[in-house]
């Protein structure tokens, strides 16, 4: 079975793409390319000893992706990645990210019509949750008013698909909602490449302890927790990218089920700033240079997944520590520099 993964070459597009070749599936990789290198194709082939297609493609234009589907006969589902994702860039570039992100979605659900392929798994985010009054964050929490357009555009396209799969019969959706992926295959070959500066904490980390940036900024340390530095839920990306395996057999094999579904992915703990660089620096037998400054603006406190849905109902748990994401995650930095 054949499973076009767009967004293919980027970050959790390639480990999604070897879980699923070692899954058994048929993979298509479409990217634009433009926060991604191709050569992503071929460590994703010699990881898996496997063949994989890959295709340059933007499919926020209308005609080019039009003119994909019609190339691609036999795509029996779809993993929607290709999206902008910089916190930042999109408050400054609102139209550029509503572009990216919505018109790619749309195109892909009017191909999917034309072409009767029925499943699609979205790329959503923790994000949709804002600060949620209750943790751990169940999917039962509501949105809360997105605190940028890139946030914006993953409720939005929520609402896209839902509204979508109550009109058109055949079509069935599962949106993976995200907390903070990362590290990188055990292999090394693939991993988190941001362009320019990293907004997110681990690539920061790892760029720093390189010698790439001089030191690390720890955003706040006056929060309400046990160390005064924010939360999140830091999961492995292999483990995510294991739930989209999991997302695609549960809709092509399991009939009772509603046909717009969505699941939190994440490991169901928290862990402070600082534990993260406590962590970082035992586990690589290093010392980060860092420090305190102000809080980032649009930051939440402390956020964490309740997995249960996901563990009972997707058969999915995250395997993978945090130990192991770190130490995954510096080994890819030293890989990606020394080549
Ligand atoms: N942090 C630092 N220093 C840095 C970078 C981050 O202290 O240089 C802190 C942040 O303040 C935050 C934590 O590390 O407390 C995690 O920050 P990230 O940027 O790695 O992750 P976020 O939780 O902010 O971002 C996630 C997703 C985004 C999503 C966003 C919504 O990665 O896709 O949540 O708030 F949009």
């Amino acid at each position: 079975m054949k499973i076009l993964v767009t967004g293919g070459t980027g970050y959790i597009g390639s480990h999604t793409a070897v879980e699923l070749l070692n899954a058994g599936y048929e993979v298509l990789l479409g990217d634009n390319l433009s926060n991604s290198n191709e050569e992503v194709v071929q460590r994703i082939k010699t990881i898996t000893g496997k063949q994989v297609q890959f295709e340059k493609i933007d499919f926020s234009d209308t005609e080019a992706s039009s003119n994909f589907f019609e190339h691609h006969q036999g795509i029996t589902a779809i993993i929607h990645f290709a999206a902008s994702k910089a916190v930042g860039e999109s408050v400054e570039q609102p139209l550029l990210y509503y572009r990216n992100n919505l018109v790619s979605l749309l195109n892909i659900l009017d191909a999917m019509r034309k072409h009767a392929i029925k499943y699609i798994v979205f790329s959503s985010s923790a994000t949709v949750y804002g600060q949620p009054d209750e943790l751990p964050v169940t999917e039962k929490s509501p949105f809360q008013q997105a605190n940028s357009p890139y946030g914006n555009t993953k409720q939005i396209s929520e609402e896209i698909i839902q509204d979508s799969v109550k009109a058109y019969e055949q079509l069935h959706a599962i949106a993976l909602r995200y907390f903070n992926p990362i590290g990188a295959h055990h292999s090394a070959l693939i991993g988190e490449l941001p362009l320019g500066v990293p907004n997110n904490l681990v690539p920061f980390i790892t760029q720093t302890a390189i010698g790439l940036r001089k030191e690390l900024l720890v955003f706040g340390e006056d929060y309400n927790t046990p160390d005064g530095s924010a939360i999140r839920d830091y999961i492995h990306v292999s483990d995510l990218a294991q739930a989209h395996v999991k997302a695609i057999d549960r809709m092509i094999h399991i009939e009772n089920r509603e046909a717009f579904e969505y699941f939190n992915l994440g490991t169901g703990t928290g862990s402070s700033v600082f534990e993260v660089i406590n962590t970082f620096e035992r586990v690589n037998q290093l010392k980060l240079n860092y420090r305190v400054v102000g809080r980032r603006a649009g930051d939440v406190e402390q956020v964490w997944a309740d997995t249960h849905k996901a563990n009972e109902e997707l058969g999915w748990k995250a395997q993978l520590s945090l130990d192991e994401a770190l130490s995954s995650a510096w080994k890819w930095e030293q890989f990606i520099r020394s080549i």
